[in-house]
């Protein structure tokens, strides 16, 4: 088995100090959002992971892709009938990170996911390219199927169907939009003492910002 105890890193790009922050976190976000684009990396800055408890009792985390944030909260776009569209439904209390590992950065915001008005999820869904449209209409996203071929066939039929004809959206495919109730900001720091900033919603505007131990 390999090793790992050795595996370490100084953290040092940066600093996060209440003199060097606005007032609300979702502020900060877009500004280590640009910063971390500009750092240039290859990486998917949007991609994040979210958790959500299950109906089996369990936490599920996987990854998924922000596609839009605003002071109203952060969009993703899923299947309504997958496994996490079912745990939303169940228990709307949710929590996403980000690690920029390019920036030494992470943050991570827990709050409610709420289905975004459907015209809203229209939009979106036609601005797709039609194989990702098809994608979202022939899979049945987190169900056990017999086979791959069993997807690329009903793959086929579709776009036979499709051929001249443009794709509606699917009714269980569309947009969840987080609504932060905390937002933690993590900045590596040499000797592991890094820097922790956490805002929490005090009321619908106001943002109570505290510093946490690393
Ligand atoms: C980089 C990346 C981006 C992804 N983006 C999405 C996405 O935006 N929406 C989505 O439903 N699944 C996305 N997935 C797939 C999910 O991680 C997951 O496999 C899928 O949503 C089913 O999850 P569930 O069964 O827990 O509901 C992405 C995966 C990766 C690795």
């Amino acid at each position: 088995m390999k090793d790992l105890s050795n595996y370490r890193k100084t953290y040092e790009k940066s600093e996060l100090t209440e003199n060097n922050i606005p007032d609300c976190p979702i502020q900060l976000f877009q500004q280590w959002f640009y910063e971390i684009e500009n750092f240039g990396a290859s990486t998917e800055a949007n991609a994040m992971t979210i958790s959500t408890l299950g109906l089996d009792g369990f936490p599920k985390n996987r990854v998924v892709l922000l596609k839009k944030f605003n002071e109203e909260g952060f969009i993703f776009y899923t299947n309504y009938n997958s496994e996490k569209g079912k745990a939303i439904k169940q228990n709307p209390n949710i929590c996403a990170s980000f690690f920029w590992e390019i920036a030494e950065r992470q943050v991570i915001i827990k709050g409610k996911a709420e289905k975004i008005a459907e015209n809203l999820s229209d939009g979106y869904f036609e601005s797709r390219p039609k194989g990702s449209q098809l994608g979202a209409v022939v899979s049945p996203q987190s169900e056990v199927i017999p086979s791959k071929e069993y997807l690329l066939e009903n793959l086929k039929k579709l776009e036979k169907i499709y051929e001249n004809k443009p794709i509606e959206r699917p009714k269980n495919w569309g947009g969840f939009c987080i609504k932060p109730v905390q937002i933690e900001f993590w900045q590596g720091r040499p000797n592991r003492l890094h820097d922790r900033i956490r805002f929490t919603l005090q009321n619908d505007y106001n943002w109570k910002i505290e510093r946490l131990a690393p």
